[in-house]
């Protein structure tokens, strides 16, 4: 079933005091409320075990940023999806631009990735958009499609069924540049509709696809009204209670 989710990336930001303080804030704040939507946060691993173990799952689940490509062993700084698995942490974010681009993620990397991630349980939020040039030279659809395939067209039915996307043009990330959302429910339309080639329209139509890229409380509203818009991965604007609460809101 097609959830409508917003999930915070937190990135490198927060010490664990201050971690561990925006998710009780953030859970304060979420209490006694009817929400429309699924709330996740998406926090460094050093936190994970503590705010997994300190907030309610059935108000917030909680996501790693990354997890290794290879399952355990000789692999010094890695954090392995088994061990994102045991903090109690639900959902791993893979393939997020800042990945692809600082670290040298390839959709072939990324694809092993997500099959740990499955394997031990957790949720993949799989990220995918294109660089501005790619967009003005019109590859985006292109280059969306590519990201999709080779990262997760070599899943079964059963297991793409459990997957998110986040569509995140890298030109909307960090900027202040929205994608309009007309761009927005263009791409995720076409999104769907791929999907719905490789694995039929009932299954393309249960899965999530959340738009991120300078997503706030100005913007939340009119992006998620948008048929193919099921949510969005925040930023800059899930650092903040004050700033994140009105687009949870926006459902
Ligand atoms: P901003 O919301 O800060 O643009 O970041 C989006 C993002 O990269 C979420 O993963």
């Amino acid at each position: 079933m097609r959830k409508n989710i917003v999930a915070g990336n937190w990135k490198m930001n927060n010490n664990l005091q201050e971690g561990i303080a925006l998710a009780t804030d953030l859970q304060a704040a979420l209490q006694g409320k009817t929400l429309q939507c699924d709330v996740i946060i998406g926090t460094p691993f050093i936190h994970l075990a503590t705010v997994a173990g300190t907030i309610d799952p059935r108000l917030i689940g909680v996501a790693a940023q990354n997890c290794a490509d290879r399952a355990s062993g000789a692999f010094t700084g890695e954090v392995s999806a088994a061990m994102v698995a045991s903090t109690g942490a639900k959902y791993v974010i893979l393939g997020h631009s800042e990945r692809r681009t600082y670290y040298g993620e390839t959709n072939a990397i990324l694809k092993e990735k997500v099959l740990l991630a499955l394997a031990n349980d957790l949720t993949p939020i799989f990220c995918i958009g294109e660089v501005l040039d790619e967009r003005n030279a019109g590859k985006h659809f292109d280059v969306v499609e590519k990201q999709v395939a080779e990262g997760l067209f070599g899943l079964s039915p059963a297991d793409f069924a459990k997957i998110v996307i986040a569509y995140e043009p890298v030109w909307a990330i960090g900027t202040g540049k929205t994608a309009t959302t007309e761009q927005a429910q263009e791409m995720h339309a076409f999104i769907r509709k791929i999907i719905a080639e490789k694995y039929g329209q009932s299954l393309a139509d249960g899965v999530s696809i959340l738009y991120g890229g300078s997503c706030n409380a100005g913007n939340a509203k009119e992006l998620f009204a948008n048929p193919d818009v099921d949510g969005g991965l925040i930023g800059g604007a899930s650092l903040s209670v004050e700033k994140f609460l009105p687009i949870v809101e926006a459902f």
